[in-house]
């Protein structure tokens, strides 16, 4: 049977209460299937570490990292940290240097959720957002001078690459061309912005020339997030830059349910780094230590690693239980239910064992 190696960084807040749970349902999950083994190897890094470390991470973190198969990822964050600090010491600080540079967001409504609009159906939402997960604004360029004075001035500074835009326009493409409607939205804002969002445009209709069997089409981002309430039926595939697709991703978790469901995988389509996978959301720092977050956008991340590491069939059937024990209403508060983390987790294990048994 073959062997996975993962590194887990639960990191901060809900991130240590959803990673738990999720390693405990991977864990019964080759436990029981018995086709694959899995072994986490668990690191410290979070705001804790930063406190008594004074840094996020070790130097050596990209040469320890490339010993595993793939990362699982729970949230940074801490209320008494910036969140720049937190954020750019550990996820930003992984993301950028290890070239994951494909975010891949599915969004469609989970089973215990409901759609946000009365006149939206469930199957109006079907989309994967695929996000430029290396460069734009978080290339981190930019600065501050003139400190304190009247003419302070700050800067960020978008960065855009032919490199950059094409591989994540190809890897779209691709993501559009494995699905049924085959149908790519490319947002942008090159009404605007003269430079790097035309370079896009330019970008994504020389790509599409390779793709004749994908319909596609181009949004300004500030009309997409109008379309995406009023006409969900019209999108497939969304891909756009680092920054809109944060925004229009949030967006879309919360018109398809909720933002405890959604799940996200920062992908290496070279595999020479591990990818890692994580939920959506933050470190929640409202309902850490209550056991009351929702464990649902992890597992399904979870699953999407299994996927990536060629364990399709058991991210299927983790998938199947998840949206079951979902289904059945076992649901953290969040969703309107009363279940806690654990609870959730347990009866995913059940519903694991429940499926093989009739296999
Ligand atoms: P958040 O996602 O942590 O929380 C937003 C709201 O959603 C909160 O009310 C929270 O209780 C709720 N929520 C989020 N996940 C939930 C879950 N699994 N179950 C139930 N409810 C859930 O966003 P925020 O409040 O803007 O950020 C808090 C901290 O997390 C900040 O430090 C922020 O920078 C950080 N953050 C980290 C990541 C990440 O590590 N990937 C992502 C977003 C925010
Ligand atoms: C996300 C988060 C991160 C981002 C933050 C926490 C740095 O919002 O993964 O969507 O902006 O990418
Ligand atoms: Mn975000």
């Amino acid at each position: 049977t073959p062997k996975y190696n993962i590194a887990s960084i639960p990191a901060d807040g809900i991130g240590i209460e959803v990673v738990a749970a999720t390693i405990k349902v991977i864990e019964h999950l080759a436990q029981t299937l018995k086709t694959f083994e899995i072994e986490f190897t668990h690191f410290p890094w979070g705001s804790d570490y930063y406190k008594k470390e004074g840094r996020y991470l070790p130097d050596d973190v990209l040469d320890v990292l490339r010993k595993y198969d793939a990362c699982l990822f729970g949230a940074v964050g801490a209320p008494d940290i910036p969140d720049h600090i937190s954020l750019w010491g550990l996820l930003l600080a992984l993301r950028g240097p290890m070239q994951l540079y494909a975010n891949v967001r599915p969004v469609r409504p989970f089973p215990g959720t409901r759609v946000r609009f009365a006149e939206s159906k469930p199957s109006d939402i079907d989309w994967v957002l695929v996000r430029e997960n290396s460069e734009g604004e978080y290339a981190g360029q930019g600065g501050r001078s003139h400190l304190n004075q009247p003419w302070e001035t700050a800067t960020e500074v978008a960065i855009f690459t032919r490199i950059g835009i094409e591989r994540i326009m190809r890897f779209a493409f691709e993501t559009a061309r494995s699905r049924p409607r085959k149908l790519l939205t490319v947002v942008t804002k090159s009404n605007s912005m003269r430079n790097g969002m035309v370079l896009w445009d330019e970008i994504a209709r020389e790509v599409a020339a390779d793709y004749p069997d994908v319909q596609w089409d181009k949004m300004l981002v500030d009309a997409m997030t109008v379309r995406m309430v009023v006409k969900p039926e019209s999108l497939d595939t969304i891909v756009g830059t680092n920054l809109h697709m944060d925004i229009l991703s949030d967006l879309a978790a919360a018109l398809a349910g909720s933002i405890g469901v959604a799940p996200s995988s920062n992908l290496d389509p070279t595999r020479k780094n591990p990818s890692i996978f994580e939920p959506v959301h933050g470190s929640a720092f409202d309902i850490t230590g209550k056991g009351i977050a929702n464990p649902v956008a992890t597992i399904w991340s979870a699953a999407e690693m299994l996927r990536w590491v060629g364990e399709a069939s058991a991210a299927d059937t983790l998938m199947t239980a998840l949206e079951e024990v979902c289904r059945k209403g076992v649901l953290t508060p969040d969703l309107g239910g009363t279940a806690t983390t654990e609870s959730v987790a347990t009866a995913v294990c059940k519903e694991i064992e429940v499926i093989a048994a009739t296999k």
